[in-house]
């Protein structure tokens, strides 16, 4: 397994997998913060040294226990945030802005969370569209001007609005939802990044822990979960057929679902021709290991076959509101 740094776009050098930190402030059930850093710690560890944070999980607190990790390990990791939402991911009750005046003061609330001079890849998290894309990325340009953002990305845009993004500022990496069970991307967006040299970070790449098999039949309480159509109780019965067939071709690899899940999507790297990044997320330092075990599993066309198929079969959206992915949108 090689654990190389890979250029992801523009000259940002990654580790190969990264780590997504969001659910080390609760979204998916219980944390703490002690935990929390250590598996932070355990990832920097075993060289997962791309980190991925966001303003709005945890309202901040996300960003603080990353920055406090930073200050811990200074210059080891290449760390991401991102701004444009504001709300409640957790119930869904959540809005998009986008105007200059809110980029730079998101940066400079992003910069002192993080306690750090530079972010390394700042991300636009949802596209504002009552605001030109041009005057988003404009003004997040003039961040890397000012030497506060080394590297600009965008989350879960068209290939239209990434095509008008990277007109204003090189644009280093898109990231959206890319899983076994998420393929809309590969319709527009993936073959645009290709086309313009942009890196691909895919999120849930184990698709919020349900190809990994830790899901059960019912999403409690004030779980993010269910907000998504497909963890419907229906649904996430209908589904289960995704997840047998990852075990099912996990258990004749000998490795485990969450590593066939991921080997899949860094399959996808070779596949389309761009660098892919995938960013898997767990609360136990014990999982980073796992989940890192991926780079050393090659699927072979039996498999591959198997798993695209299946990916034909998921019953229920992967988001109730159509417009806040870019399929919606295209
Ligand atoms: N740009 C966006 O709009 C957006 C949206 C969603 C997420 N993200 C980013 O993407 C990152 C990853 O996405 P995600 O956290 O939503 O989903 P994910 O990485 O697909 O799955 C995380 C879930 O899988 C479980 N898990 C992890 N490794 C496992 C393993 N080896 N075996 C069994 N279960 C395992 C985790 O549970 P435990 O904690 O119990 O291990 C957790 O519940 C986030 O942290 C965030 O940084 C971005």
């Amino acid at each position: 397994m090689s654990l190389d740094k890979i250029d992801l776009g523009d000259g940002l050098r990654t580790s190969p997998q990264g780590f997504g930190a969001m659910a080390l402030t609760a979204v998916y059930g219980g944390t703490d913060d002690d935990s929390a850093l250590a598996t932070l710690e355990h990832a920097l560890d075993v060289g997962v040294t791309f980190l991925d944070t966001a303003n709005v999980y945890g309202n901040g607190s996300n960003e603080e226990l990353v920055g406090r990790l930073l200050a811990r390990r200074p210059g080891e990791a290449q760390v991401a945030t991102k701004f444009g939402v504001s709300g409640d991911i957790r119930t869904g009750r959540r809005t998009t802005r986008g105007d200059a005046a809110y980029v730079r003061e998101c940066a400079d609330e992003s910069l002192r969370r993080l306690g750090t001079d530079v972010i390394d890849l700042y991300y636009l998290h949802r596209v504002d569209t009552r605001v030109e894309i041009e005057e988003t990325v404009g003004a997040m340009a003039e961040l890397v001007a000012e030497g506060k953002v080394r590297h600009l990305g965008l989350s879960e845009v068209t290939a239209d609005e990434l095509r008008r993004a990277h007109a204003v500022h090189p644009i280093t990496a898109v990231q959206s939802e890319w899983s076994i069970w998420s393929r809309d991307v590969e319709t527009h967006v993936v073959p645009a990044a290709a086309e313009l040299g942009v890196g691909f970070v895919p999120y849930s790449p184990l698709g919020r822990g349900f190809l990994a098999g830790s899901v059960g039949t019912q999403i409690p309480e004030g779980d993010m979960r269910r907000t998504f159509p497909r963890f419907d109780a229906d649904n996430l019965d209908a589904n289960q057929v995704v997840v047998e067939t990852v075990r099912r071709v996990a258990g004749d690899l000998g490795v485990t679902p969450a590593q066939v899940a991921l080997a899949w999507v860094h399959a996808q790297g070779e596949r389309w021709g761009l660098p892919v990044v995938p960013i898997p997320g767990t609360r136990k330092a014990a999982r980073v290991d796992e989940n890192l075990g991926a780079l050393s599993v090659r699927l072979d066309t039996d498999a591959m076959a198997a798993l695209d198929e299946v990916s034909d079969a998921v019953v229920g959206g992967r988001s109730a509101d159509p417009l806040w992915v870019s399929s919606g949108r295209e």
